[in-house]
């Protein structure tokens, strides 16, 4: 695990632009898994840049979301496609085909999981991850006590997950309750995953993920066993690791 401190969100969100388009031009065909929510949102406008200024091409690209609310479509301006197509798709070169996100109009939650995973198989796995990560350690909609073996699920999503994505609705009450995701064995099966953080609020998440016990309890703590996995995170992401830790410049955790 290589751990980046990042000066701040512009700084972060350069830094995992950085890793992501390294792995563009290094595998033009890629699979990225990419996620929604505040975390990612500088670094899909980075890359937009880069894509304007002529240094990266989506054309061969493919995108596999994490998840998605269940009942929302993608009309609707608090779904995950919704946020997936304004923030990022709209404004690049990537074909509409080669994007891919649960159906949360689905109403059978079988068949769409069925769906999903068997959209994962078909794209030949998920070359780079990124992840946001929870304040309660929730990678994806990943709540804690969720298995390690879960390919996607519906999940009913935890109060405090609720409570944290109302600052995206109207009122708490407009959250939906249950949602489509990714599960931990597809999130482990990518071959490299990029975990961003930002601020003081996921100081205890990153902490227990990083330096605590491997448990459900912790559903981003599974990470410690990914043999490929960079996290950029800001000072105050950090805070709970910088007191007990040094983070050298090459990534290490000393
Ligand atoms: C949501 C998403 C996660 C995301 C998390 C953190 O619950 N399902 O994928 O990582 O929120 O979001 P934020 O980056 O807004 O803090």
């Amino acid at each position: 695990m290589r751990i980046y401190v990042a000066n701040d969100y512009n700084d972060l969100s350069r830094k995992a632009a950085n890793i992501i388009s390294a792995q563009i031009i290094m595998k033009p065909n890629c699979v990225l898994g990419l996620a929604t929510g505040a975390s990612p949102v500088g670094t899909y406008k980075q890359l937009i840049d880069w894509y304007n200024k002529g240094d990266l091409n989506f054309e061969e690209v493919k995108s596999v979301n994490l998840d998605e609310y269940k009942g929302l479509g993608p009309d609707d301006e608090q779904s995950y496609a919704y946020f997936m197509h304004s923030n990022f798709f709209n404004h690049i070169n990537i074909k509409p085909e080669n994007t891919y996100l649960p159906n949360g109009l689905e109403a059978d939650e079988a068949k769409e999981c069925e769906r999903y995973n068997g959209i994962i198989t078909s794209v030949g796995g998920i070359d780079l991850q990124l992840l946001g990560i929870g304040c309660n350690g929730h990678i994806g909609f990943n709540e804690p006590g969720t298995s390690f073996g879960k390919e996607t699920h519906c999940v009913t999503l935890s109060d405090n997950t609720i409570d944290a994505n109302a600052r995206f609705f109207k009122s708490k009450d407009e959250v939906p309750k249950q949602a489509y995701s990714m599960g931990i064995k597809s999130i482990m099966q990518a071959k490299q995953i990029l975990l961003i953080a930002s601020g003081e609020n996921k100081a205890d998440a990153l902490y227990n993920s990083i330096l605590g016990p491997i448990t459900p309890a912790v559903p981003a703590s599974i990470l410690q066993l990914h043999n490929n996995v960079t996290i950029v995170a800001d000072k105050e992401a950090l805070s709970k690791i910088l007191v007990e830790h040094t983070i050298t410049s090459g990534g290490n955790l000393q």
